[in-house]
Order: structure tokens, then sequence, then C-alpha cells
């Protein structure tokens, strides 16, 4: 046992003080899980991250919470092929796995977990079918069919191989931040789920990994996307009914150079449409867009 400790726990350990490495690297689970579990027996604390790499500030804002509220943060990177209803987004996603560790180490990340498909599905398996009480039948649900399902499947799995103390999430995908906490709920996971504000650029575009494919005309105009949300808030604030603000939003989308996938203002918990605003309901608008074939999602709180 003591010697078990001693290569698996303490010298990796020693190696990033001393900073003859920089960040410790899983690429198995059966590594990854009981070095976690001898962590833990210590009481410490592990912040997770879970990602499909190509990270940027948004990532790294996640990071810097995790590092500022646990003992270890961990940082996982696996562009999860179930969720993926498209082939050729699969195909697409950008992949810059040397340039992401770099950066995690740069923050002071200290362990990334890199598996195979194979360390976390049997050969063939598929995502699990769940039931999420209608969450996955609106907006991204309903036009990515079976993401979801895909979504639920890896985070489960995830969750399992590293038994986080707390799991981060931006709330750019704020419905999957509502997937992960039913599927948590109904498999009874004992993990903290920790929703985080959406990192923007300084001109108001969302930060997302996918923004590296638009064209550059298409960069230079998506910071509009943020802007017709504040407007929509404004909107509101200006005594506009949900369902006057999404026409607002639908007239301006058809005025911008992006082709509207859809539009929705809806409760925060059941994400139900919303016939009212009303102080006693959180309530977010969504939008997805395309710019060119690059599909973009945002999200703001009324
Ligand atoms: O948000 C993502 O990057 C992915 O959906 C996640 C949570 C890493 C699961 O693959």
């Amino acid at each position: 046992m003591l010697i078990y400790y001693l290569l698996i726990v303490a010298l990796p350990n020693y190696l990033v003080f001393f900073n003859i490495i920089n960040v410790i690297i899983f690429n198995e689970r059966k590594k990854l899980t009981p070095y976690i579990k001898t962590l833990k027996s210590q009481q410490k604390t592990i912040g997770f991250i879970p990602t499909m790499g190509a990270l940027h500030q948004g990532h790294i804002s996640l990071v810097k919470a995790s590092i500022a509220q646990n003992d270890y943060t961990i940082v996982s990177i696996f562009v999860n092929p179930t969720q993926f209803n498209n082939p050729e987004d699969l195909q697409k996603y950008p992949r810059t796995e040397s340039e992401d560790v770099q950066l995690l180490t740069d923050y002071g990340c200290d362990f990334v977990y890199l598996p195979s498909t194979e360390d976390l599905y049997q050969p063939g398996e598929e995502a699990k079918k769940y039931d999420f009480n209608g969450l996955d039948l609106v907006m991204e649900g309903q036009f990515r069919p079976g993401h979801f399902d895909g979504v639920a499947t890896i985070v489960s799995k995830l969750i399992k191989a590293v038994d986080p103390s707390r799991i981060y999430f931006g709330e750019k995908d704020f419905q999957q931040i509502r997937i992960v906490q039913e599927m948590a709920k109904q498999e009874g996971l004992d993990v903290e789920i920790v929703p985080m504000p959406i990192h923007r650029a300084e001109n108001g575009l969302a930060l997302s990994s996918r923004n590296t494919r638009l064209t550059p005309k298409n960069l230079d105009l998506s910071p509009q996307l943020y802007a017709i949300l504040q407007q929509a808030v404004q909107q509101k604030k200006q005594g506009q009914n949900p369902a006057q603000v999404k026409q607002f939003v639908e007239q301006a989308i058809e005025n911008s150079p992006f082709e509207l996938e859809y539009f929705e203002i809806t409760d925060e918990e059941n994400l139900n449409t919303l016939h009212v605003f009303s102080d006693n309901i959180p309530a977010r608008g969504f939008l997805a867009i395309y710019a060119g074939d690059i599909r973009l999602i945002d999200n703001i709180q009324f």
C-alpha cells in the first residue's frame, strides 16, 4: 500500500511540485480512478471540467473557478462521438490536443484525462436512452435529436471515472446543464454541479470552440448576436411580453447576415415556453443561428 502510494500518488505530485513535469496526464480510467480515490481518502476535493478540447478562455474561466474552490483540478478532453448527430460536424470538430495540454499547464491545472474511445465505450456501444421529462424535446434537443442522450451518457461515464467533488459547466450550454442536473438526479450521482456565467469576448461574442471555424467576415459580424440579445432584454424592460420580444429577435436576425434556427424564451427550470414574464420565474432567451455553415448558440437571462 505504501509503495503504491509513493509511486502512484506522491511521486507524480512531487514531480509537478518541482516543475519536473507540469501536469499529470491519464489516458486510462483504470489508472485515473484509483488515483483520485486515494486523494479523496485524504479528504482532498476534486474539481472537474469535462471538455471536448479546442480550449479557449471560456474553459479557462471554469479551470480558474475550480482551482479556487478545490484542492485539485482535472480537465478531460474527449470528443464524444455519441453526442454528434451530424457525422461531418464530428469529423470537423477542432482537435488541438497539445495546445490544450500546454494551456492547462500554463493555468495550473493538475490533471488531464485524455481517454481513447475504447477507454469509455464498449465496442459498438450507443448512447443510453434517457427520459429527461421533456427537457430534451425543445431547442438543442429538438434540432439535434439524440444529442442529449449522448451528452448525458458521456458525462455520467466521466463522473463515474473521475468521481469529482464538483463539476463545472458554462451557461452558454444552459440546456446541457439542466440535462446533466436531471441525469445526475436520476442516477443518484453525488457531485455538486456548478454553473458558470457565459464567458464573452470583449465585443460580446460568446466564446466557443466553433468560433475558430467562422470565416473572418462572420467572426467580425457575430458580436451582433449578443447585441440583439441585449436589445431583447431592453424590450422586456420596456414592457413587451415574451411573444413580442420573440418577434423582435426573429426580425432582427432576419435583417442580419445570419440564418435563424430558433429563438425561444423559456423558464430556466423546465425550459417551457414562457407566455408572461414574472419576477418569480427566472427566464432566459435561447438563440441558435447559422453563420454560413457554422452553427452558433447563445442565451441571455431576462
Ligand atoms: O460541453 C461540452 O463540451 C460537451 O458536451 C461535454 C460536456 C464535454 C460532454 O462531451
